[in-house]
């Protein structure tokens, strides 16, 4: 089976996704860390963001996976466990450039692909419903009122132990959402048949329970 969870930043997916995939003994894969990866790899390197050229040469040349055990999920570039290093606030300013560039998406799709296939996911992003698992049996939106989106961000950037400033936690997020709703491949949707959750008022527990039903009644 595979579910597929989109949806901006700050709406709680990754959250859900990876609580939703231990309630049903399911991989999670986070398709987001993936950009950051590659967006890590290129500040680390000084390749210029502008250029999709350099950034698909990085892209092709750089391994990324994921490792698992029973309580936590380790992103791996290169053998190099870069888990804490993505979520910054340096790679979190610039990823939506580095994901809206047409051929990255390409490769990271197909990869995407390749690791969902022939096993049970809960996956989470932005166009995993449309391009990445067309056929998951449910694609679940989440969402949350930009308010909410913000404190959320600055809580978890607070508890990674970055600084906060939040006047450029609100501006990056509202960057971002342009860049993921209005790039030209892959862009953040409602689809025809996605199941729309408002997580704004919402635990975690209240939406991955809201799931579960969904998913059990059927
Ligand atoms: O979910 P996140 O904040 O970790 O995502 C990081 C960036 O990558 C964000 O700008 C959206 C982009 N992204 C994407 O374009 N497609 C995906 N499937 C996942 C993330």
């Amino acid at each position: 089976m595979k579910i597929a969870i989109d949806g901006p930043a700050g709406a709680g997916k990754s959250t859900v996704a990876r609580e939703l995939a231990r309630e049903l003994g399911f991989i999670y894969i986070d398709t987001g860390a993936m950009y950051r990866a590659l967006t890590w790899k290129a500040l680390q390197e000084g390749i210029d963001l502008e250029d999709p050229k350099a950034l698909y040469e990085l892209a092709v040349n750089t391994d990324i996976h994921f490792t698992f055990n029973s309580t936590e999920q380790k992103v791996m570039c290169d053998d190099v466990d870069i888990t804490f290093l993505i979520r910054s606030p340096e790679v979190s300013s610039v990823v939506s450039k580095v994901a809206s560039c047409p051929d990255i998406r390409r490769v990271m799709v197909r990869r995407q692909q390749e690791m969902a296939a022939n096993i049970s996911v809960v996956m989470d992003g932005r166009d995993i419903g449309e391009y990445v698992l067309p056929d998951a049996e449910y694609k679940f939106f989440l969402t949350a009122n930009l308010d909410e989106r913000i404190r959320r961000r600055k809580k978890e950037r607070a508890e990674q132990g970055f600084e906060v400033d939040d006047e450029a936690i609100k501006n990056e997020i509202i960057e971002r959402d342009r860049n993921d709703t209005q790039r030209e491949v892959g862009a953040l949707k409602v689809l025809n048949d996605s199941i729309v959750i408002d997580t704004s008022n919402l635990s975690v527990k209240e939406v991955v329970n809201r799931m579960l039903s969904i998913i059990r009644e059927a």
